[in-house]
């Protein structure tokens, strides 16, 4: 049976023949080249955050703060990163987490469609975001028979919101994520320097103009009044979502439902008591606050408040080793962010299979390494906190 580790096999192999990687295999150089590939608008929505970006450049450095302890003697020929999820098998433990300007990624501004192409290439399923430049249902598509979720950014507006996580459902998506910490934009130098708010200049908001509700709300079609569209969109952005929500989002579907955002032990609890289907660890890669503490720190906490419910986690993760400690401290999968967008960038989809493979073949070279052939055995593991 193949490894993912293989494909260094790949690339070596091929350098024999004098062919090199057509893409970068760390993250600083895939981020630089992404860096001249991109507007510098696109650029800096992407890779900016909140504040002075304390919080997100914490996110992933403090990875480095957290260690395995190598075991030897370990048979680790065969090694196993399947999981169990809401009831689906999947491959690896990595899926891509929702961003709401991957349709900027690529130069044809069909970056969702892409990214869906790559989930379909690799089997990492797609968090496809409610911001979108093509419709959940042609995203939806373009998965094959990768499972996808749809992200959901809760409108005003509750038969907008039941209207999308219908299309949702009907599309095949495998459950719903809902996000809990935008339901305002924060505090973002770079945009505003710049004055650069994508979805008020009409960018990734498909969703919207192609849903019967969005339509029959603004009384025309987008296309006619593309100004009002916005201004429609603008004013129905951003559901400030309590705890007496959870039944009302139960009601709008049969879907296992993801509350993505949960950095407290408290708020993981009191979701998992309400029912929730699954916990999403993150924080927005730091760009909704500044509030400095790296979400990897509250991984933790969070995992032993979710008993049994699965713990997905996302923020700073920049490579297969940072994967691996994720799996280790307990979340049950873990989201890539930015390093699949700039991989989108330079190359499309190839470029973010490309992305992928690379951190998927780093993790499991570093569990044969380490002697854990299994995410099991990963867990059985843990991390230990470094003094770095
Ligand atoms: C995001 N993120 C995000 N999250 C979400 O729930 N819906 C969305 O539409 C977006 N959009 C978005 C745009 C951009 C440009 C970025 C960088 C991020 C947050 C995303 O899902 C994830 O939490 C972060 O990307 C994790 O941080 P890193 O690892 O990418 O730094």
């Amino acid at each position: 049976m193949g490894h993912f580790g293989d494909y260094q096999n790949e690339i070596y192999l091929n350098g024999t023949r004098g062919v090199l990687p057509r893409w970068p295999v760390d993250f600083a150089t895939l981020e630089a080249r992404a860096a001249a590939a991109l507007s510098p608008d696109v650029l800096n929505y992407v890779q900016g955050g909140c504040g002075d970006e304390h919080t997100q450049d914490e996110n992933a450095r403090a990875f480095r703060r957290w260690g395995m302890v190598p075991r030897m003697m370990v048979d680790c020929t065969a090694r196993d990163l399947s999981i169990d999820l809401f009831g689906l098998k999947l491959p690896t433990p990595v899926f891509m987490a929702p961003i709401g300007v991957t349709g900027l990624a690529t130069q044809d501004r069909h970056g969702d469609r892409a990214a869906a192409r790559a989930a379909a290439m690799t089997g990492v399923p797609l968090v496809a975001s409610t911001l979108s430049n093509d419709p959940l249902e042609t995203v939806a598509r373009d998965m094959g028979d990768t499972p996808g979720f749809f992200q959901l950014y809760t409108p005003k507006n509750p038969d907008l919101a039941a209207s999308l996580v219908a299309r949702a459902e009907a599309a095949g998506y495998k459950a719903i994520v809902v996000t809990l910490d935008t339901w305002v934009t924060g505090w973002r130098p770079r945009d505003l320097n710049t004055a650069n708010f994508p979805q008020l200049r009409g960018a990734v908001l498909m969703n919207y103009f192609a849903d019967p509700v969005f339509q029959r709300l603004l009384g025309k079609s987008p296309a006619d009044a593309p100004a009002e569209a916005i201004g429609l969109w603008a004013s129905l952005f951003g559901k400030v979502l309590t705890w007496d929500d959870i039944g009302w989002l139960r009601s709008l579907t049969r879907l296992p439902i993801v509350l993505k955002g949960i950095c407290h032990p408290d708020d993981a609890r009191r979701a998992v008591d309400a029912g929730i289907d699954g916990i999403y660890c993150s924080n927005h890669g730091g760009r909704q606050a500044n509030g400095g503490i790296a979400a990897i720190d509250m991984l933790a906490d969070v995992v032993a408040a979710s008993g049994e419910v699965p713990v997905l986690f996302d923020s700073g993760v920049r490579s297969g080793s940072d994967v691996v400690k994720a799996l280790a401290m307990g979340a049950r999968a873990v989201g890539v962010g930015r390093p699949y967008f700039y991989g989108l960038a330079i190359g499309g989809a190839e470029g973010a299979v490309h992305v992928l493979k690379s951190i998927l073949a780093e993790a499991d070279l570093m569990m044969a390494v380490n002697g854990c052939p299994t995410i099991a055995a990963l867990r059985a593991e843990g991390v230990r906190r470094t003094a770095g």
